[in-house]
């Protein structure tokens, strides 16, 4: 069954100088299944995820969630549809400097009104499945990046999305927490079968998907299966990236 299909997308921006940022992309995403999104700064990773989320317009093209699509819908529907379809996960966390990490977890229900029980319980799921019980009544700035960065995927899945999206949720972690937090994404793909999108610079964060697309000046480049093993999976991600061109910072000297 199919969560995400995208269909003949083109986007191109407005403004003084018209560009185009992404031409004819089609792909679909299985229910359940974890897809990387990869490709040179500026290649328009960022425009398709804007797209998919319903924050930016296609120009041309649709984008359906679960045979729907979502500019079809009215703006309050669109609304509920974005809080209770989908989740979001960023690079900079954003997490609200005011609440404690719990507060900001719960964020998400508070929107739809949920009972303090109902939210309790879900709070308290959700950290145990992230390893972040402890942390829970500090306040942002008193935790480390990679426990920012669990208590933000926590937030983004405590109301059980339909699709997860990320934008780069590694991108301020050193190595290990980067691990780690790849590690939580897939025990939480495989466990709570959340379907995800995830882009990313780093092979290795990109090595634990299913598979990994692609995406060069704006047009779909290549993909990749991962396969039996992680190892060799980073290792095609790797060659991949170098054939592509692009940026040698994204060829950083990782290890798997
Ligand atoms: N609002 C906008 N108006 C005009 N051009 C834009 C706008 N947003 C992005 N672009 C351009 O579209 C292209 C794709 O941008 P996008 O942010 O999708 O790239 P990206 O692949 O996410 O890059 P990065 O890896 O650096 O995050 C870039 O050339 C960018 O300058
Ligand atoms: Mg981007």
């Amino acid at each position: 069954m199919e969560m995400l299909q995208v269909k003949n997308l083109s986007k191109i921006y407005g403004g003084n100088v018209t560009y185009r940022a992404l031409t004819d992309i089609d792909f679909t995403i299985r229910k359940s299944e974890f897809v990387g999104i990869m490709g040179p700064s500026g290649s328009g990773k960022t425009t398709l995820l804007n797209m998919i989320s319903t924050i930016d317009t296609p120009t041309s093209g649709e984008v359906l969630l679960e045979g729907t699509n979502p500019q079809k819908l009215k703006k309050k529907e669109l609304a509920l549809f974005r809080r209770r379809q989908l989740g979001f996960v960023f690079q900079d966390f954003n997490l609200l400097d005011t609440l404690t990490i719990g507060e900001n977890i719960v964020l998400p229900l508070t929107l739809d009104k949920r009972s303090v029980k109902e939210m309790d319980e879900k709070l308290q799921e959700v950290a145990k499945k992230l390893d972040i019980v402890d942390i829970l009544p500090k306040r942002t700035y008193e935790v480390s990046g990679g426990q920012r960065q669990r208590a933000a995927i926590a937030r983004a899945i405590i109301h059980s999305p339909a699709l997860l999206l990320a934008d780069e949720p590694t991108g301020n972690l050193d190595s290990k927490a980067s691990r780690n937090v790849m590690e939580t994404m897939e025990a939480i793909n495989r466990n709570e079968k959340t379907t995800m999108m995830m882009v990313t610079h780093d092979a290795l964060a990109a090595s634990y998907c299913h598979r990994v697309l692609f995406i060069k000046d704006g047009q779909l480049y290549n993909e990749l299966y991962r396969g039996e093993s992680r190892q060799a999976f980073f290792q095609k991600i790797i060659d991949t990236l170098s054939l592509m061109g692009g940026n040698a910072h994204d060829l950083s000297s990782v290890r798997v």
